[in-house]
């Protein structure tokens, strides 16, 4: 079998290239290398002793996608290739909506001449806005606060239509909440460019030193402490669960949506004290005002994958902050 990973050098894809190689798929990846360098996909081959085939490719270049899908038989495609900084989308909400929402359309026609209909698309708990907690798939979705989310409500949308209109595909939306951590070795994890805007590699560059102090958004919220509360996943976790969707949309038809999240909520201060009992790092941080579109609260109700994905979560958060500190001590100049 033979999958398309679209943006599969990025945090996510890469961690998901490396479960599928180990799983005996083949792999394509298509990255524009936008917001990531080739030498992640090595280090992907090293982990796993396997190689892929990549392309260069914007998936906004129909012909780069049609000579994909002409010198490769495509089983299913997994579909991360995307822009995903939330407060950059609310400033150039058009180059989100051009390359999240174009990208993704000239990608479904493409997989649509090719016969290639089957897709799990990499969605967001975004979606669910303002919705009570847990949030759990029937809820209505759409009430999003920034043009990012919006871009994944959108492609949801789409992705309904395209199903109402032609019952052979079998799409999987997973809506990931929080990810977090990087694969054991060490080799692959979050390497943002610039000053990250997540919380997890702004600890960690704090921690290494190299930037002086971290800044929790607002310390007033009703919750337990305070602070924001957030469901956060390990990437591997998180990785693994594309490997059950996979393996469900091969052998049916349909669309549905699955919550891809522990089921837990850690406040920012829970994860600032298990970050330094896995690095021994004495953390530098102030507590500051909030940032503007924060939900104080948000966790999955992750029932449904757990059942119908047969998919679990396995990694608390002292092993997702051992992992995140034992990739930013392995590179601290990023991966070049
Ligand atoms: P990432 O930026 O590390 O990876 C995205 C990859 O897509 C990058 O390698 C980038 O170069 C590539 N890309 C972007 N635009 C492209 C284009 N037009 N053509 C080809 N390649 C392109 O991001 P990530 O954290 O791995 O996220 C992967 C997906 O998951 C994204 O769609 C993101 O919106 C979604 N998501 C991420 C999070 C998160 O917190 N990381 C949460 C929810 C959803
Ligand atoms: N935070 C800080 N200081 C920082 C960065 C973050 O206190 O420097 C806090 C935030 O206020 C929030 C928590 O840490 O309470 C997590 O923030 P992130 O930016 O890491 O993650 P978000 O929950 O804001 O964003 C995530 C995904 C987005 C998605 C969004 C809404 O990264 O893709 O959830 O669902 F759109």
């Amino acid at each position: 079998m033979t999958i398309l990973v679209t943006g599969g050098a990025g945090y996510i894809g890469s961690h998901t290239c490396v479960e599928l190689l180990n799983e005996g798929y083949e792999v394509v990846v298509a990255d524009n290398y936008y917001n990531s360098v080739p030498a992640v996909l090595d280090r992907v081959e090293k982990i796993t002793g396997k190689t892929l085939k990549r392309y260069n490719c914007d998936i906004r270049d129909r012909n780069g996608l049609k000579k994909i899908f002409s010198e490769n038989t495509i089983d299913a495609v997994i579909h991360f290739a995307g822009l995903k900084a939330v407060g950059e989308s609310t400033r150039l909400p058009l180059m989100y909506y051009e390359n999240n929402i174009s990208g993704s359309v000239v990608l479904f026609e493409e997989m649509a001449q090719a016969g290639c209909k089957k897709i799990v698309f990499s969605s967001s708990a975004t979606v669910y806005g303002n919705n009570p907690i847990p949030y759990k798939e029937d809820m209505v979705t759409g009430d999003v606060s920034s043009p990012y989310g919006r871009t994944k409500h959108f492609i949801e949308q789409i992705l309904g239509d395209v199903y109402k209109s032609d019952n052979e595909w079998s799409i999987s939306l997973l809506r990931y909440f929080n990810p977090i951590g990087a694969h054991e070795s060490g080799l692959i994890g979050e390497d943002p460019n610039g000053i990250p805007n997540n919380l997890m590699p702004y600890i960690s560059r704090v921690a290494i030193g190299k930037l002086p102090q971290l800044t929790v958004f607002g310390g007033d919220y009703d919750t337990k402490d305070g602070t924001c509360i957030r469901d956060y996943i390990h990437v591997v976790d998180l990785a693994k669960a594309h490997l059950c969707a996979v393996a469900k949309i091969l052998g049916t038809t349909g669309i549905e949506a699955y919550n891809i999240g522990n089921g837990k909520g850690y406040s920012v201060l829970d994860i600032i004290t298990a970050f330094e009992k896995a690095s021994g790092k004495k953390l530098n941080y102030i507590i500051g005002d909030r940032r503007e579109g924060d939900l104080p609260a948000f966790y999955a109700d992750a029932s449904k994958a757990n059942t119908q994905l047969d998919w679990h979560a396995q990694y608390d958060i002292d092993k997702m902050c051992e992992d995140t500190w034992n990739f930013q001590t392995k590179n601290p100049d990023g991966i070049k």
